[in-house]
């Protein structure tokens, strides 16, 4: 990195299982002009299979097990400690299956994201898809946006839209929002990282450099 090169945002990705959200993190910013730098990935279960999917990636893994807290203040101090361990600016959740208390929130308020499998404020919570499904919808999607202390409501950074088709299951509706959350979460850190977006009160504000969507969507398609 040259002298002139702001540096990279410093990120850690809290998991709890799977992770492909967090292989896309780690894969987008492999890229040298990416503006952020997985420096850990830490899991609340020692048995999240992306524990080693991020490992075989070369990125420094941590669990802090939540089953050997008693309850959440101690396990967050545990989580907290091993965040400013290694130096983390910002905090992506992905599929991290905890909720904080507001306490936790606070302290990193402005600098934690999550990325949720729905159109915000549509379905926060579990079962987005199958909810999707029996509302009816046309269009479904997912939300990458600021965490606060209420669940799956902060400030929106990004969303992408996939149709929702009428042979749609439960499990191909998910892969399809899916595969849109693999391109949105690199995305959306890539502008809060650079500086492109940022927090203004309960809004996200973006900076000249962004370019927002023209026209309208319609699904079913328009003869
Ligand atoms: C994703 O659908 C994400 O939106 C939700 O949990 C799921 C995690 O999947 N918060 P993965 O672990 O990233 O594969």
């Amino acid at each position: 990195m040259s002298t002139t090169e702001p540096a990279r945002k410093r990120v850690a990705i809290l998991i709890s299982g799977r992770g492909s959200n967090m292989a896309s993190l780690i894969e987008a910013a492999r890229a040298p002009d990416y503006p952020a730098g997985i420096v850990v990935v830490i899991s609340n279960r020692p048995d999240a299979a992306g524990l080693a999917r991020a490992a075989e990636a070369g990125i420094a893994t941590e669990v802090v097990d939540h089953r050997s807290h008693p309850d959440r203040p101690p396990f967050e101090q545990d989580l907290d400690r091993a965040l400013v361990r290694h130096g983390v600016e910002l905090v992506c959740l992905a599929g991290f299956m905890r909720v904080f208390t507001p306490a936790f929130v606070e302290r990193w308020a402005g600098r934690m994201l999550n990325i949720h499998p729905s159109l915000l404020p549509l379905f926060r919570g579990t079962r987005t898809h199958a909810q999707a499904l029996e509302a009816g919808l046309m269009l479904h999607g997912c939300t990458v946006h600021y965490v606060i202390p209420e669940l799956d409501a902060g400030p929106i950074v990004a969303q992408a839209a996939v149709p929702v088709r009428p042979e749609d299951s439960e499990d191909t509706l998910a892969a399809r929002v899916l595969a849109e959350e693999h391109s949105l979460y690199p995305f959306a850190l890539a502008l809060v990282a650079r500086g492109d977006a940022s927090l203004s009160g309960s809004r996200v504000v973006f900076s000249v450099n962004v370019r927002h969507a023209a026209g309208a969507l319609a699904n079913p398609v328009p003869a």
